[in-house]
């Protein structure tokens, strides 16, 4: 049976991406912004008795029960906690999505933000460390059988990563080894860096949380994102959008979204977060998920009119979007380099789904896609279920994502342990993550960054060392010799 899943977002990056996950969860599953669920909204219903209306949402085929809870007077509110050290976006979240429960917000008294510090971030956490346990306890009490805390937050502003960062050692220290915690995390666009200079060491600081207490992290770079957008809009064109991040933060949440599609509308195969996960991350050090997404302009068509390319061209089929989804062009974290793959998931979801052109479509994705020498080299798929609202003006609502772990990690984090190294061998800026910034301050600080470092290291390594054919003898010798010692 698939349990509930509590989400928490943290920082203005993590909040925005929410305000269009729960508005996309909540279209799905037919529920208005105010929490009432659109079946249930017409007049008759203030006719029904209290038991006629919850009997209505006992035999509801989808299960919003998952994300949502839903109370006596028959409204949904969002399994969700939001962290933000200043108000703007958290404002503009209740005022979209009334259904928010504004007791679930923590908000900064100052209201300040992070200044951009992981360490203000850290320290605002740990010192509201009470607060925040209230809250998740407070959530985790009306669950009856929870599976998963999943965080949206960005790993390169103050408050995401380091209130980020606090979340997860929390989480884990109380929840961590019966509850999986799954993160989606989004990197800066490496254009832009120059915006925010400390950037590599709060990444850093974040990814060794990550590494440490996640048991899965989808992983989103802004480049990419800004890219897909791109190619459908044309650069220009982007600035008439309402927001910069409204293109970017639509790809996440419908990513996002679709994942849980199989346990939300229940079928057969992967009906728990834990079964998708423990397909995709075959060991712990190899946890990091790469998406994409097909057909792009179905996504992002409510925001124009006027495509200027033909990627995601609207008509595929699915032996097509099979295929599409392999393109370098439909990819949130996209690489130069070609990429080996450990697992890799395709979901198609849609209505009456031809599964002939399904079979042609793996048959031909299985001969394009390198995976490492030791798994089983076969793409899993999911069958899914459209929600009820069509998001396409495509009569069979076709759509597909494809998780994969691949190494295309180990660029993303190159790049970052590269840009971090530029940084450190100069110690420069240091002083913003010491207090009194003495000497001995500044070394032990330097040591912990360097703890961070090696463990990204780690990572990158691992993932390089995946690809040979004895990774997992090597890893078996590995453990004999530690026992030895
Ligand atoms: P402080 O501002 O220091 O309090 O931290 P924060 O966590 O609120 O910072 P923020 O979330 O703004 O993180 C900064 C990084 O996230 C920058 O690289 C931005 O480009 C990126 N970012 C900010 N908002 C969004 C968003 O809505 N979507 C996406 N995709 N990226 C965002």
């Amino acid at each position: 049976m698939p349990g509930e899943i509590i989400t928490l977002q943290a920082g203005q990056c993590g909040n925005q991406v929410g305000i269009q996950y729960w508005n996309q969860l909540a279209n799905e599953h037919e529920i208005l912004s105010d929490g009432t669920p659109l079946s249930y909204s017409n007049e008759d219903l203030q006719f029904e008795t209290r038991e006629n209306q919850s009997q209505k949402s006992n035999i509801r085929s989808d299960r919003p029960d998952l994300f949502f809870t839903l109370s006596d007077d028959n409204k949904y509110t969002p399994r969700l906690i939001m962290i933000d050290l200043e108000p703007s976006v958290i404002t503009k979240a209740t005022s979209a999505l009334p259904m928010l429960n504004p007791r679930n917000i923590h908000l900064s008294e100052n209201g300040g933000g992070a200044a951009n510090n992981w360490q203000h971030g850290y320290l605002y956490g740990l010192n509201h460390q009470e607060d925040l346990t209230n809250l998740i306890d407070r959530e985790l009490d009306k669950c009856e059988n929870l599976s998963t805390f999943q965080l949206f937050h960005s790993v390169a502003g103050g408050t995401g990563s380091g209130v980020g960062s606090l979340l997860l050692e929390l989480l884990n220290d109380r929840y961590g080894s019966k509850k999986i915690i799954n993160t989606f995390l989004i990197f800066p666009s490496n254009e832009k860096t120059s915006d925010v200079v400390v950037q590599p060491y709060n990444t850093m600081l974040t990814l060794k949380r990550l590494i440490d207490f996640s048991d899965c992290t989808f992983v989103f770079e802004n480049d990419s994102l800004n890219s897909i957008e791109n190619s459908i809009f044309g650069s220009s064109n982007k600035l008439s959008r309402n927001s910069a991040f409204e293109g970017t933060n639509k790809l996440i949440s419908h990513i996002a979204t679709s994942i849980s599609n199989p346990f939300r509308f229940p079928s057969y195969m992967y009906s728990s977060n834990e079964s998708i996960i423990s397909t995709l991350v075959p060991t712990p050090e190899l946890k990091f998920l790469s998406t994409s997404v097909a057909p792009i302009t179905n996504i992002l068509q409510k925001q124009n009119t006027s495509f200027t390319s033909g990627i995601g061209n609207a008509n595929l089929n699915e032996y097509d979007i099979i295929l599409e989804l392999l393109n370098d062009k439909c990819k949130m974290n996209r690489v130069n380099d070609p990429v080996s793959y450990i697992s890799m998931m395709n979901y198609l979801i849609g209505n009456n789904l031809n599964q002939s052109e399904i079979r042609k479509g793996l048959i031909r994705a299985s001969s394009r896609v390198n995976f490492v020498p030791w798994t089983s080299a076969s793409i899993h798929l999911v069958n899914g279920r459209p929600p009820h609202i069509s998001t396409t003006n495509n009569k069979k609502n076709l759509h597909g994502i494809q998780i994969s772990n691949n190494t295309s990690i180990v660029h993303v984090f190159s790049k970052i342990v590269k840009q971090y190294d530029l940084l450190a061998k100069r110690a420069a800026y240091i002083n913003y993550y010491t207090e009194s910034n003495d000497h001995e301050e500044r070394l032990r600080v330097m040591e912990m960054f360097n703890e961070c470092r090696e463990s990204v290291v780690n990572v990158i390594e691992e993932y390089k060392s995946c690809t040979s054919l004895n990774y997992l003898e090597d890893g078996l010798l590995e453990d004999e010799d530690e026992d030895i010692v």
